[in-house]
């Protein structure tokens, strides 16, 4: 574990209420909600995006989960909310975070169907070998591939279309992929750039990419509705941290499906 610098893991946990995180974390952390006050909002935000969209994912059939950037584990993760509507739901999570292993092989010591993988999202064939490994995740058949606030840290525009098409080429057809990603569309530049400038010193530099280039990555799969928009607009169900106006939301998401 680094604890010369920060990283993007430890700085979520600490958005997000949790206790795995350093002082050094914190520090920055503190940095980036000084540049941009949205961000706890924008992490719980996240957070219920991921439920709304598993939950979505269970009803449209889907019963393995591929959680790419899962992060340290946090209330509502991926196998409890899909469990919960059926207990068969396998469930791979995959971060490249020392802490987040460690507290993600705690957590699902006592959790069926379920395994934590320290990979590279970049490196796709460590990716599906882990997470097939055993009969785990099958590979031939529909799979939800979750890819939630962790493609801005694949800060290399060529590097990340380059991935997604590999992950998409690879995934069975009805096979759904589930992304948000921080934006700089509609967003004051200022506070954007000083918020970038928090993450260029710590582990994970973001690359805040616009809204037509997020929706590149979904290439030829067909996305459901409402499309993407900004993660507040993606299928309300009633609460929401962000109290500001939901279009100017700073990141987008869809859920997109795999056409046979
Ligand atoms: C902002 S957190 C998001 C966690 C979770 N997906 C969520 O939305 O609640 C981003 C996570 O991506 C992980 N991450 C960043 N780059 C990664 C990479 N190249 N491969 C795997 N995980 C990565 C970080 O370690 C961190 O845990």
């Amino acid at each position: 574990v680094n604890l010369e610098q920060p990283c993007a893991a430890r700085m979520y946990d600490y958005y997000l209420g949790g206790a795995h995180n350093f002082a050094i974390d914190r520090e920055a952390a503190e940095r980036a909600i000084a540049a941009m006050p949205a961000t706890i909002a924008g992490a719980r935000t996240n957070r219920t995006f991921l439920r709304r969209a598993v939950r979505f994912l269970i009803g449209a059939g889907i019963r393995q989960f591929v959680d790419l950037g899962s992060g340290i584990p946090t209330a509502g993760n991926v196998h409890e909310v899909a469990q919960e509507i059926d207990p068969s739901a396998r469930v791979a999570y995959v971060d490249i975070d020392t802490i987040a292993l460690m507290h993600g092989e705690t957590v699902l010591a006592e959790a069926p169907h379920t395994r934590f993988v320290q990979a590279d999202l970049r490196d796709v064939d460590a990716v599906l070998h882990a997470v097939a490994a055993g009969g785990l995740i099958d590979l031939s058949k529909p799979v939800a591939l979750l890819m939630v606030a962790v493609l801005h840290f694949v800060p290399d525009s060529g590097e990340v279309h380059a991935i997604m098409a590999r992950y998409r080429d690879t995934l069975a057809p009805g096979s759904y992929l589930a992304v948000s990603h921080m934006s700089l569309t509609g967003q004051p530049i200022e506070f954007l750039e000083k918020f970038r400038a928090v993450y260029d010193k710590t582990a994970n530099p973001v690359a805040l990419r616009s809204r037509d280039e997020i929706a590149t990555l979904f290439g030829d799969f067909e996305l459901v509705e409402p499309g993407l928009v900004t993660l507040p607009l993606w299928r309300p169900a009633g609460f929401t941290y962000f109290a500001g106006d939901p279009s100017r939301f700073p990141g987008y998401a869809a859920v997109a499906r795999k056409p046979a």
